[in-house]
C-alpha cells in the first residue's frame, strides 16, 4: 500500500518551506563572528574570535576610498565581503564599490543569492534588469538615486555621462555570487556544437567569442 497523498502533503509542505528558508543567509546566533584566523586554538569549534579580542577596527573597512583598476569594459569593482572585510561574516549582507569610465559598462550579470540596491554617488548611469518574461526595466539614474535589482535577475549598467561614474551597492547576502553572462556562456567551456546551435553562430564566431572571454583556451 502506498501512503495516501493527503497524508504526505504536510510533509511535502514542510520540506518545501525548509528549502525556501535555506534560500536566504541564516540568522546569526551571536552578535557578530569575526572569523578566528588562528583556527580556534584548543577548541576546534571556536570559529569566531573571542569577543574580548575584537576591536572597533574589525568593523571598519577602508578599501573602498578609491576605485581599483579598470577592466577592458571600463569597470572597476571592489567587492566588500567577508573575504575582504571579515567583520561582515554571518551578518547576511555585503557591498561593492563600482566605478565606470565614460562609456564603460558593467556587462549583463546576475547574483544567484542576493537582491542588490545600487546608489549613484556620482555620474549618470543607464541601469536596468530583465525579468523572467524578457521585459527590460531600464533607466538613466543620476547622482543621489538608487535602483534595485531583484535577486537572480540579469542586470547591467553603462556610464552615459561625461565623467567617471561611481556606484555603491549593497546585497542581502554575505556571498551573493556573480555570473557574468558573456563569460558564463563563452568562457566556461560549453561544447562548441551546442553553442553553434543555441546562438546560430559559426565555429569561427564562437572561436572569436571564446578568445575574448576565455583567453586561457585556444578557440
Ligand atoms: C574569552 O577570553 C576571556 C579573557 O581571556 C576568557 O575569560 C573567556 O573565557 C574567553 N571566552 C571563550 C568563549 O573562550
Ligand atoms: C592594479 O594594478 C597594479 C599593476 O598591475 C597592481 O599592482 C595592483 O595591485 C592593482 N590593484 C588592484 C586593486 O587590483
Amino acid at each position: 500500500m502506498f501512503p495516501r497523498l493527503e497524508l504526505l502533503l504536510p510533509l511535502i509542505f514542510c520540506l518545501h518551506s525548509h528549502l525556501v528558508a535555506l534560500a536566504w543567509d541564516p540568522d546569526p546566533v551571536q552578535d557578530f563572528c569575526i572569523p578566528n584566523a588562528k583556527g580556534g586554538s584548543n577548541n576546534a569549534r571556536a570559529q569566531c574570535k573571542n569577543s574580548t579580542e575584537v576591536t572597533p577596527d574589525d568593523f571598519v573597512f577602508s578599501g573602498v576610498k578609491a576605485p581599483g583598476n579598470f577592466s577592458e569594459t571600463g569597470l572597476s569593482a571592489k567587492s566588500v565581503n567577508p573575504a575582504t572585510f571579515p567583520g561582515l561574516n554571518t551578518l547576511g549582507m555585503s557591498f561593492v564599490r563600482a566605478d565606470l569610465q565614460v562609456g564603460g559598462i558593467n556587462a549583463p550579470h546576475f547574483h544567484p543569492r542576493a537582491t542588490e540596491i545600487a546608489f549613484v554617488v556620482q555620474g549618470k548611469v543607464y541601469s536596468g534588469f530583465v525579468d523572467s518574461t524578457n521585459r527590460v526595466f531600464a533607466k538613466v539614474i543620476e547622482q543621489g538615486e538608487v535602483m534595485v535589482f531583484p535577486r537572480g535577475l540579469v542586470h547591467f549598467q553603462m556610464n552615459v555621462g561625461e565623467s567617471t561614474a561611481t556606484v555603491f551597492a549593497s546585497f542581502n547576502s554575505q556571498n551573493p555570487g556573480v555570473q557574468k553572462i558573456p563569460s558564463t556562456i563563452f568562457g566556461s567551456g560549453i561544447n562548441d556544437e551546442l553553442l553553434e546551435k543555441a546562438f546560430g553562430l559559426t565555429l569561427e564566431q564562437i572561436g572569436k567569442m571564446r578568445r575574448r572571454f576565455f583567453p586561457g583556451r585556444k578557440g
